[in-house]
């Protein structure tokens, strides 16, 4: 009976064009004046405090590394772009935990983060807070982030929603695409995220799609987001992305950020004139009120350990950092070498974080020293810094010199050379402008890696890529992206073989930059770009344009090797064998892809739809199976604007990675 009431109360409010409200008790208590200015912040991390009236003020903190708003309590994790390497859903979730453990210890209500957007292109400045070039990958690791903070009774809001994918000039550019390349990759992280982990809030980005301001863009923010995906949070506006009130928060943004003090005005008059009405204002404060008390944050808690968040953050990164190359130097054991000597500028203290709202910083005691710790786990083997060999990270060198120098390293065996280009090459606000090395370094790397046994290891938050050949004279290369405060243990415990590799590239590492359709079109038009390219992006682009690259997505080495069998499917399951066939324990990170046979519509050659991290000792077998349903075998029409079937037929692919497929069947 009640239930029939309560139906009837929707059907009459949505009748009469209203949405029903949650907090009718708390809204009838608010003026219009506190209501008007409860839809934009008190200032640019709180919102306004009514509480005496049930509205307390909430305390965001900008992630996705962490919170940071006491530098004593916070923990710089690894970057995203290492975190989606991966590939591990479980140690997402602890992961997330963490960050909540550590929300609740500032005492912060709201994290803006994990950001979800695609990397499009290697040189979006922001590609080390983002997770993958593909939405699957990007969607399920952040859902399950977003469950593990949410966990803790604390919100998050999840960004940038959507098409922000440089950021060159993201304030006033329109990304444009068709509603497919919408659908099947820039909107899809956000979906599974949405729908898999309820995140209590979302971001819209700077951006317009198709001309339409995010902020102020009804499909997106209500005809997608609430009444297709079943969004029931708030809405919160990118920092200054709201351009016009009332059209902003009767499109479905709900609070914008950070404070401005013009907002109650401009809503007042808007409702004088009949722009706007109050019932309309008291569905976007209604949800803000709905976050308030949906938030639980316990507070402090007396039993926090920071060491114990530290070192889920130091297990996070070496999963993370994925061996591209190695002909044997490593792992640098005692039966193999005696003296080892390592290079770079941050080779004691690697970077930490990218720059811009995301940067984490942490006390300089808490970042670990990267020697101090390979001779920690070094069994014995000694290892010595040359810090004063690279002024500035790059030697210029004379001929004399360059003799002495290398008579001196005559008594080391090994050689690690820490390489970056620097830390202001990956931020916010601005886009990387190369994927390769300074030349300087380039030209040092090809010299020194004439030596036996140089392992060279790279620091970025986006893919790169070699210009001289000192990646074939490399006997092993590590890609260590950017590895938040326990980046130097997690490297030194892979390069001693402490712990093995798992990590696998979540993004392609192509040998250009031009080979990249959509490096053509970014910088040049200030006003919009097109995303011509459509669903080929990524991995999809290469596959479908038959290209060559130095490491496909997906890859990554390990200290032993797997044998994948037995490929089932049935009962909705695909399940397989994997084996750890070497002698030392291992994981190994299996991607699940569907490849469409004789397709009538021009689709990718194969698309990641599952994964799964499996842990194996030396000989043992595990099966491993996971769910499919029919979304697996669809594309969006755009001259349908629907989800629809393929009717070809299908193979399931199993694969090391997206170029090493192991197993396949016909559905
Ligand atoms: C960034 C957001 C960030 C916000 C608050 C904006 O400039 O784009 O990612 O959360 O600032 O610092």
């Amino acid at each position: 009976m009640k239930k029939v009431v309560l139906l009837a109360l929707l059907l009459v409010s949505m009748a009469i064009g209203v949405c029903a409200v949650e907090n009718p008790d708390i809204l009838s208590r608010l003026t219009i004046e506190e209501k008007t200015k409860l839809l934009t912040g008190m200032n640019g991390m709180m919102t306004q405090d009514f509480a005496s009236k049930g509205v307390r003020s909430l305390k965001f903190s900008d992630g996705p590394l962490g919170p940071h708003s006491n530098l004593e309590l916070e923990v710089c994790f690894p970057n995203p772009c290492i975190l989606a390497n991966t590939f591990n859903k479980d140690l997402m979730r602890r992961v997330g935990e963490s960050m909540g453990r550590l929300c609740n210890q500032q005492q912060v209500d709201m994290l803006l983060g994990p950001g979800v957007n695609i990397k499009r292109t290697p040189l979006c400045g922001r590609n080390f807070e983002y997770f993958s070039e593909d939405p699957v990958l990007a969607g399920e690791l952040a859902a399950e982030l977003v469950k593990g903070i949410q966990s803790r009774g604390v919100a998050v809001s999840v960004k940038h929603f959507f098409a922000n994918n440089i950021e060159f000039n993201r304030g006033a550019i329109s990304s444009d695409m068709d509603m497919r390349t919408a659908h099947e990759i820039y909107l899809r992280p956000f979906e599974i995220v949405v729908k898999k982990a309820k995140p209590l809030a979302i971001m819209c980005s700077y951006n317009k799609i198709n001309d339409v301001w995010a902020s102020e863009n009804k499909w997106l923010l209500t005809d997608v987001l609430r009444n297709e995906w079943g969004f029931d949070g708030m809405v919160v506006s990118d920092w200054g992305a709201v351009h016009t009130r009332p059209a902003c928060f009767k499109a479905g943004l709900d609070l914008q950020m950070p404070d401005d003090a013009s907002t109650p005005g401009v809503m007042q008059e808007a409702l004088e004139k009949g722009e706007v009405t109050e019932a309309e204002i008291d569905v976007n404060v209604d949800r803000i009120i709905s976050l308030v008390r949906r938030i639980q944050n316990p507070g402090p808690s007396e039993d926090f350990d920071i060491m114990a968040e530290h070192q889920v953050a130091a297990d996070a990164a070496a999963e993370g950092m994925v061996l591209l190359k190695n002909s044997g130097a490593l792992p640098l054991t005692p039966d193999k070498v005696k003296k080892v000597a390592v290079f770079g500028t941050d080779a004691r203290k690697p970077l930490i974080s990218g720059s811009g709202s995301a940067y984490t910083p942490a006390p300089d005691s808490r970042v670990d020293d990267f020697v101090d710790m390979l001779n920690r786990y070094g069994n014995g083997v000694q290892f010595d810094y040359k810090d004063r060999v690279f002024p500035g990270g790059i030697p210029t060198f004379d001929h004399g010199q360059w003799a002495a120098f290398n008579g001196e390293l005559n008594g080391y065996d090994a050689f690690i050379f820490v390489v970056s280009n620097g830390n202001t090459t990956d931020g916010e606000a601005y886009d990387r402008t190369t994927i390769n090395f300074d030349s300087r370094l380039e030209a040092m790397l090809l010299h020194f890696c004439g030596r036996k046994n140089t392992i060279v290891v790279m620091q970025s938050g986006s893919a790169m890529a070699p210009v001289y050949d000192w990646y074939k004279r490399a006997n092993s290369i590590v890609y260590m992206g950017i590895g938040g405060e326990a980046g130097g243990t997690a490297l030194a415990r892979l390069l001693t073989g402490d712990a093995n590799f798992s990590g696998k590239l979540s993004e392609t590492f192509s040998w250009r930059l031009s080979d990249n359709p959509v490096n053509e079109n970014i910088f040049g038009n200030s006003e919009r770009i097109k995303y011509d390219e459509g669903v080929f992006v990524g991995y999809r682009w290469y596959d479908a344009n038959d290209k060559d690259v130095w490491y496909p997505f997906g890859y990554g080495l390990s200290y032993t090797t797997f044998e994948y069998s037995d490929l089932q499917i049935r009962d909705n399951k695909v399940s397989f064998k994997i084996k750890n066939t070497g002698d030392v324990a291992g994981a190994e990170a299996a991607q699940i892809y569907v490849h469409p046979i004789d397709s009538q519509v021009s689709r990718p050659v194969r698309e990641l739809k599952d994964f799964v991290k499996v842990y194996l000792e030396p000989g043992e077998e595990k099966t491993v199976s996971v769910n499919y349903n029919s979304s697996w075998f669809t594309y969006y029409s755009n001259e349908e604007n629907r989800w629809m079937r393929d009717t070809c037929k299908h193979e399931i692919q199993v694969g090391a990675s997206s170029r090493d497929i192991r197993l396949s069947k016909a559905l």
